[in-house]
């Protein structure tokens, strides 16, 4: 550490005034750092357009001064970074992590002569910076009281917002609004048309023993970070050395271009163990039966887990080319108002109908996985005392896939209801996640903490929710969420979206969709875990045909090529399989019918048979939602396929390489 501040402080003499631009590799965006009156700040451009005027930087300490003014540049590191690095499973196998660098070495000129350091980092499709707080000798720890972020961007623009600190966490519509008006707290990947033209995000990577990143208008009508605080109001006790998350401003030229980017992905290390062991699953579940109410998942006459249920899902998986197999309901504590039972659940012992010895075998035996699920109702307290023992019982019955759900408005954690995206539950959400990882268990984390990239470096990390999904159908979706979806909360990483329900006109859950457009979210919603969340035997009868795509369709991909795009509109995206020369695209439209022309120049060369799965022409979400027509024909990269997504629906098409 000595040597550190030897070389801090090596250089002639610090600036009291100061001012760079760093470019991107391709020079076209800006990124603007300023010392002005001891006060550090940013601004960032694209083709010489201001994105993000001048904005503060800074942090307000509990019990200490801010660290804020008074500021005097010491030293500067400049560095450029072109790595290319393979995904284990993901929307593309190779990712580009390109950027330049700046580090500001800064000092208070007074005081306490505290130090800390601003990264920035600028990416052809973005700029990113943190905050780094060595230690130093009389600066150990600190308690953030506020960060004082930034992102002063025009508030002309248009954003699309999900609201912060409300009962369901992340799982609202989205609704579209000019940026003056958001003077309450809204979640992140934040995402805004800009007068100028960009489409821009305002999100967070790598997100560590920190609470979580919320934004909201401050008096001078500049957005500024709001992080989640814990129940005593403060938002983060940390030791140093200590980094905050990257804040992150992703940019598109258009909204279809913000889809692939990869920023929060390169924002995160690689992963520092053995993963091979990592992979994608599509999954069935005893699951939906509970949600339309044939089912419980609390014992009784209607009992879902039952040992005989599981044993004809198993069958059903094997039938229909399934993988996996998600048992909910199976353990000890549903029985009652299982919302009420948090501090009782039990992860280690099956109810009496269900023989998890039985199940098990014969899971393996047909070579299939189970998917085990853990409802902690939030309570973390109860959790974290049996989670080692529930990963273990989970691992001795080769249980490699996890499903845990945090549903609630709190989280329990020491006797508190804390925010689930708080900094203790963040750290919740880690220590689970690296548990998992040392039983070798994947996760499909439920009433998540948001993406943040992790999954680069703890790969078992295959998806989550963390916005609303299928199980809100029943009115609570219109079909215009679908296609704000990829341009918003799937900048953050995959979900699961629960997707393929057939019995799309259920009373209880009647879901506001046609059939074709249930497939099309296998493509256009990437998840490391694909769910095929209804019944079998919905498969089996409504449209065995339609079916076929979903057997069809892979989970990892190796190239994402997006086609078309509107944010509440439409979205039109292509993938390759991972593993075979195939393509598959996928399309979704609002409450509007969409006709579009698809060009296949992503394709290579040769002939390729498209097996298309499209909306009839009078197919509806609320009429005729089980029309559809199923065509195959030869095409190669020179064709286009003339194709229709009625109001509420969609498309999914398999180029199969001939
Ligand atoms: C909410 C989850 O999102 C859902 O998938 C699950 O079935 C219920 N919690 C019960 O655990």
């Amino acid at each position: 550490m000595f040597k550190f501040f030897k070389w801090l402080f090596s250089r002639k003499k610090p600036l009291l005034e100061y001012q760079e631009q760093v470019s991107s590799p391709d020079g076209r965006v800006v990124l603007n750092t300023m010392l002005k009156n001891g006060q550090i700040f940013y601004a960032v451009y694209k083709d010489g357009k201001v994105l993000v005027r001048d904005s503060h930087l800074g942090l307000n300490l509990r019990g200490d001064d801010p660290l804020y003014n008074g500021l005097m540049l010491v030293r500067k590191m400049d560095r450029t970074m072109d790595d290319t690095w393979e995904t284990m499973v993901g929307e593309d196998r190779m990712i580009r992590n390109n950027y330049n660098e700046v580090a500001l070495y800064l000092s208070e000129s007074g005081g306490k002569k505290r130090l800390f350091t601003m990264r920035f980092r600028v990416f052809n499709d973005g700029v990113a910076f943190r905050y780094e707080i060595p230690p130093q000798p009389e600066f150990q720890r600190l308690v953030v009281a506020d960060e004082l972020t930034e992102f002063r961007v025009d508030t002309n623009g248009y954003a699309w917002h999900i609201p912060a600190y409300q009962p369901d966490r992340y799982e609202y519509n989205y609704e579209r609004s000019p940026v003056y008006e958001l003077i309450n707290s809204v979640h992140t990947p934040l995402t805004i048309e800009t007068p100028a033209g960009y489409v821009i995000s305002l999100h967070e990577a790598a997100l560590y023993n920190y609470g979580s990143m919320t934004v909201r208008l401050n008096q001078n009508d500049a957005l500024v970070s709001d992080i989640t605080p814990l129940s005593d109001g403060a938002k983060a006790y940390v030791e140093l050395p200590f980094n905050t998350p990257w804040r992150v401003v992703m940019i598109g030229d258009t909204a279809l271009g913000l889809t692939t980017n990869r920023m929060i992905l390169n924002l995160n290390d690689p992963p520092k163990d053995d993963f091979s062991w990592v992979k994608p699953l599509k999954f069935m579940g005893i699951w939906w039966a509970m949600y339309v109410g044939e089912w419980t998942w609390a014992e009784g006459p209607r009992h879902g887990a039952t040992t005989e249920h599981a044993k004809e899902y198993i069958d059903a998986c094997k039938r229909l080319g399934i993988g996996g197999l998600l048992v909910e309901g199976w353990n000890n504590g549903w029985t009652g108002d299982w919302l009420k039972n948090g501090p009782t659940n039990d992860f280690t012992h099956p109810v009496e109908g269900f023989d998890m010895e039985k199940v098990a075998s014969y899971a393996s035996k047909n070579g299939i996985e189970l998917v085990g699920h853990h409802e902690t109702v939030g309570y973390v307290d109860n959790y974290e005392k049996q989670l080692e023992a529930a990963y273990q019982y989970y691992a001795n019955y080769n249980i490699h896939y996890v499903k845990p759900g945090y549903a609630g408005a709190w989280m329990t954690i020491q006797g508190r209801k804390e925010y689930h995206h708080s900094q203790v539950g963040v750290l919740h959400y880690q220590k689970a996640l690296e548990l998992a990882s040392k039983y070798q268990i994947m996760l499909d984390v439920h009433e998540p903490i948001k993406g943040t990239g992790l999954e680069r470096t703890w790969p078992n990390l295959l998806t989550r929710e963390g916005a609303r999904g299928q199980e809100y159908e029943g009115g609570a979706l219109s079909p215009s969420h679908a296609t704000i979806l990829p341009f918003t909360r799937l900048l953050s990483g995959g979900m699961d979206y629960t997707s393929g329900i057939f019995d799309v006109t259920n009373g209880t859950k009647r879901i506001a969709t046609t059939i074709a457009r249930q497939l099309a979210y296998y493509v256009t919603i990437y998840s490391g875990m694909q769910m095929a969340a209804d019944r079998p035997r919905f498969y089996e009868e409504v449209n065995p045909e339609a079916y076929q795509f979903i057997r069809d369709v892979p989970v990892n991909w190796d190239k994402t090529v997006p086609i078309l795009g509107q944010i509440g509109q439409y979205y039109i995206v292509a993938r390759k399989d991972r593993d075979s020369e195939d393509w598959y695209v996928g399309g979704v439209t609002n409450e509007e019918g969409h006709r579009v022309r698809l060009n296949l120049d992503f394709l290579g060369d040769g002939i390729y048979e498209a097996q298309i799965y499209r909306d009839s022409d009078d197919a509806h979400f609320r009429e005729n939602q089980l029309a559809i027509e199923i065509e195959s024909r030869k095409v190669g990269k020179m064709d286009n396929l003339d194709l229709w997504m009625a109001p509420g629906g969609g498309f999914a098409v398999r180029l199969k390489k001939v």
